[in-house]
């Protein structure tokens, strides 16, 4: 069974890198655009007749789905004038291809020059007519009808017709799909499953000779759009899209760490992240060396020691900023044999591209920059093919998928990242520097300030230095509550990278529940701000700080 999957997997990411514009989920019905050429009912296919308005071969065109409601609002007055309401133009239009029965034209109480003006309207050609069993969905549609419906009432009719639970679920869509190809924007697919013509088609996909996606945990179209985006963001072979940034790193550390390895991470990390790797990876045997993020000496002697399968971190760290000297740090885990992975959420794909650095992984916190409205959870790995089909195979049983809707948002999130993120870099750049000049400002914590332990570094790696800058209010724990609680324009609240400016102060809103004495030995001082700056005016946010700072 995992074989298969695989084998489905394979094959959707295939059907989506075979073409340039994703043809979003459709081309694996390569028949339904192109009439009823199989001369199969366009019910399910085949000589299955699973609906009794399928028995007779009925084949709904394409007109009835790719027109829009109005459409027939738009056709021709003349064409209006012939119909009894727009609900029979549609099903005139939807018998337009059926060649096998003329007199059905009138079963949908129309002339049959109004039929044919119908169906030139439409572009469809020659004029056409449902088979008796399409009269009993015609009976079905038109129902609201009420000339028609008494045209039309004899109880031969009524039995023969699905009932209305039927066609509750199927009217409409059981048909051919709509052509979404020319879209602009990728389609929202809301779908859990993928259905398959006949057993034929089904074995074609399962051997990689029928592209298409299988089931909703194995593969999205609009999911693998953000998929494929990010992997040209990243200059990666390929990207899982996740349900959260926690569900992307736990999956891809289970998958490629194994059991009884070991992993080497860093000091400052965002505190799941670090609870995953010394609470749970335990429990499979699995060990973990920490080390300061510029220790070079500390990391050669983990690799030295140890059978190490990954190092791990972020550049730039949470919530201090401090980066990895990636290109270094690769060259040292690849000569052990060890693989690097980095969680590139403070950076975004704009300011660091790792890859090109030498990771074999990065990571995103895509609830993060990438979706950058904070209004959507989601994560993502990208990678090689060889790390990322582990990922994914493992991901697809654990089965941590992102919805298609959120899928969507960070599409459309992601179009704008490299304004967003231009914007918050200049404005958090801009900030630290007054900050650090400020008296009421013990530190700051900027990788774009010279007075940061790894500057050069981050000035080596990064284009940019990101829109977040930690710093420490010269006062106590309430003192800078206070600075919190006197700031107009960001919202007090966890996350980072989004639009609206978003202030916290680590001790508060993540390690509440440590003791101080935790607090201090994991580095968390009661006097820390963590600013996140948004796309708001530069001079508003440099404004609204200082006065806060101020009354302080
Ligand atoms: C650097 C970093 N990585 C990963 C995560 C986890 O991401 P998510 O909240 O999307 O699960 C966070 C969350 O704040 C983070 O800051």
């Amino acid at each position: 069974m995992a074989a298969a999957l695989c084998i489905g997997q394979a094959a959707a990411a295939a059907a989506v890198a075979a073409s340039a514009m994703p043809s979003v989920g459709y081309e694996h019905r390569p028949d339904a655009s192109g009439g009823a050429a199989s001369g199969k009912s366009g019910l399910g296919g085949g000589d299955k007749t699973p609906l009794n308005i399928a028995s007779k071969g009925f084949f709904c065109p394409p007109c009835i789905t790719r027109f829009p409601p109005n459409f027939v609002r738009q056709s021709s007055i003349k064409a209006r004038r012939n119909c009894s309401n727009i609900g029979v133009a549609q099903v005139v239009a939807a018998s337009a291809t059926d060649r096998s029965n003329p007199a059905a034209v009138s079963a949908a109480g129309l002339s049959s020059s109004a039929h044919a003006e119908v169906v030139d309207e439409l572009g469809n050609g020659s004029a056409a007519a449902p088979t008796g069993a399409n009269e009993a969905l015609l009976d079905s549609l038109i129902a609201s009808d009420d000339t028609l419906s008494r045209e039309k009432s004899s109880e031969a009719k009524k039995s023969s017709r699905s009932k209305p639970s039927t066609l509750a679920v199927h009217g409409g869509e059981r048909t051919r799909r709509p052509k979404v190809q020319d879209t602009l924007t990728i389609p929202i697919c809301q779908t859990s499953t993928y259905t398959f013509k006949d057993t034929a088609e089904l074995i074609a996909f399962q051997e990689g000779t029928f592209t298409s996606f299988e089931y909703g945990r194995y593969g999205n179209p609009t999911t693998n759009a953000v998929e494929e985006k990010i992997s040209a963001l990243e200059g990666a072979e390929a990207t899982l899209l996740s349900a959260s940034g926690m569900c992307a790193a736990t999956t891809m550390l289970l998958a490629l760490v194994p059991a009884g390895g070991h992993i080497v991470t860093t000091t400052d990390c965002y505190r799941r992240t670090r609870q995953f790797i010394q609470t749970v990876l335990p429990k499979m045997s699995i060990t973990t060396t920490v080390v300061d993020p510029a220790d070079i000496s500390s990391l050669q002697l983990a690799l030295e020691q140890n059978n190490v399968s990954i190092f791990f971190s972020e550049s730039p760290t949470n919530p201090y900023l401090r980066c990895i000297d990636v290109e270094l740090v690769s060259k040292l885990c690849h000569e052990h044999g060890a693989l690097v992975c980095i969680d590139g959420t403070f950076a975004t794909p704009v300011n660091q591209q790792v890859l090109a650095l030498g990771a074999d992984l990065v990571l995103h916190s895509a609830t993060k920059y990438l979706a950058g409205h904070n209004d959507v959870l989601a994560g993502s790995l990208s990678g090689t093919k060889q790390c990322l089909s582990a990922v994914r195979a493992l991901h697809n049983i654990l089965g941590g998928v992102v919805d298609p809707n959120a899928a969507y948002l960070i599409l459309r999130g992601l179009k704008t990242l490299d304004l967003r993120v231009k914007q918050q870099n200049r404005t958090a750049l801009l900030l630290a520097q007054k900050l650090e000049a400020h008296p009421k400002v013990a530190r700051v914590h900027y990788p774009g300030l010279e007075s940061h332990p790894e500057h050069q570094i981050a000035k080596r790696q990064m284009s940019g230095f990101g829109g977040v800058i930690s710093f420490e209010i010269n006062g106590d724990l309430e003192t800078t509550s206070n600075f919190i609680d006197g700031l107009r324009i960001p919202y007090i609240a966890p996350s980072l990278g989004g639009v609206e400016s978003l202030v916290e102060q680590p001790t508060i809103i993540s390690y509440w529940d440590q003791s101080p004495a935790e607090r201090a030995r994991l580095g968390i001082k009661d006097n820390l701000v963590r600013f996140s700056c948004g796309i708001e005016d530069y001079e508003d946010i440099l404004n609204d700080v200082m006065q806060s700072l101020n009354a302080l």
